[in-house]
């Protein structure tokens, strides 16, 4: 492949998949302008799976379409393996897409479809069959090679687009929501498939989602996006547990964000009192904590760092946990406690005094 030949022998290092700097891409002009993409700088690691994560509308689609060379940036680089990518065609990058909506031929076979790309290539019809066995032996299509795209379910066609877009030996694979069109089953058992098939492949995936439950199972990384920009790079515990700011901790699993103002001995919350934290006097910050990682406990048990007093607004059976509705603070406050478990021990009922205690470093004060 040119692209190869291009980089030469002498990259000895271990270098990045692709390296996004000032990355940009705007539409309109004048007062009608607005950024679908604004200044994005991320790196992504040549055997990464790389999730980028965010609401409809944040630029996903168009981050991908850029790497792909599929839409040309307004501002900023792209260098995928070392070599800037202004200006080629999707074609010369050694890069495979999976879009949003795939669409397979309807009149060519399993085989077909998979092979198409090497047959656009002119690959040898030898060297492409085989590749194209591999490549159904990869997604488990074995036997069916012969039938058509309306003779498979949702699940084996989107197996027969992956194993289409990886036919070619891409060393990034890019992947627009591909389990959308599946229920949520399906998804499910896809999700396990999809992670296995990176690290089978071992090239760099980088999958995009708006589903936080998807992108926190398989993800080396995660990337979550708002409004053209990166919120947040990190693994998904880091981006679970750590949230660097009040989108993130909403967007990725949901946290109580509580309205707080530094004060001398720490940050204060309406109706909760002083929790300790370092902080400019006076700022207002947000208190962000995670409703499984607080307990409830009632006025004879209480300690020193417990918050309150609240009240139990509503009691909500789950199977497996209780969830419970506080009032008392600015903001309703939710918990879910697990049923039968050591922090679920004590039972509440709505009318009910409570106090939280908040697992030691669960509570995050996040000033933006
Ligand atoms: N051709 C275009 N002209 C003008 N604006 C556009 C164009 N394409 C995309 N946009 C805008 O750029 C922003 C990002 O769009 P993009 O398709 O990348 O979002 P997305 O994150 O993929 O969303 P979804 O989850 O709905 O697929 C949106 O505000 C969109 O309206
Ligand atoms: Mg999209």
């Amino acid at each position: 492949m040119a692209f190869n030949d291009a980089m030469g022998t002498d990259v000895a290092e271990v270098q990045d998949a692709c390296r996004l700097a000032g990355l940009t891409r705007t539409y309109g002009k004048g007062a009608a302008m607005h950024h679908a993409l604004a200044d994005i700088d991320l790196s992504i690691a040549p055997n990464e799976f790389f999730t980028l994560l965010g609401p409809s509308g944040c630029g996903k689609t168009t981050l991908l379409r850029l790497i792909g060379g599929f839409d040309q940036p307004t501002g900023g680089q792209i260098v995928i393996f070392g070599r800037d990518v202004a200006g080629l065609p999707p074609e010369d990058r050694p890069v495979n897409t999976v879009f949003q909506h795939y669409a397979l031929f309807p009149h060519l076979t399993v085989a077909q479809n998979i092979g198409f790309a090497l047959r656009m290539l002119g690959r040898p019809k030898a060297e492409s069959a085989a590749t194209v066995a591999r490549m159904v032996a990869l997604v488990g299509l074995e036997g069916m090679e012969e039938r058509k795209p309306d003779q498979l379910s949702g699940g084996q066609r989107q197996r027969v687009a992956l194993a289409r877009a990886l036919a070619p030996s891409p060393k990034i694979l890019l992947l627009d929501e591909p389990l959308s069109a599946l229920d949520a089953k399906l998804r499910q058992r896809m999700r396990s498939e999809l992670k296995a098939l990176q690290r089978e492949t071992g090239i760099a995936f980088v999958f995009v989602t708006h589903d936080q439950d998807e992108a926190l199972a398989m993800s080396d990384r995660i990337a979550v996006m708002q409004g053209g920009r990166i919120q947040q790079i990190g693994r998904p515990e880091e981006i679970y547990e750590t949230p660097a700011n009040r989108f993130v901790a909403d967007f990725i699993g949901g946290a109580n964000l509580i309205p707080a103002r530094n004060g001398p001995n720490g940050a204060e919350a309406a109706g909760l009192g002083v929790i300790p934290a370092d902080g400019r006097p006076g700022e207002a910050v947000t208190l962000a904590i995670r409703p499984e990682r607080l307990g409830l406990v009632a006025g004879p048990s209480r300690q020193a760092g417990d918050l309150g007093p609240l009240r139990v607004a509503e009691r909500v059976y789950m199977g497996n946990e209780l969830s419970f509705r506080l009032e008392g603070a600015e903001v309703p406050l939710h918990v879910t406690l697990p049923r039968g478990g050591l922090r679920g021990a004590q039972d509440f009922a709505p009318g009910d005094q409570v106090w939280l205690r908040p697992e030691p470093g669960a509570l995050r004060v996040l000033t933006s």
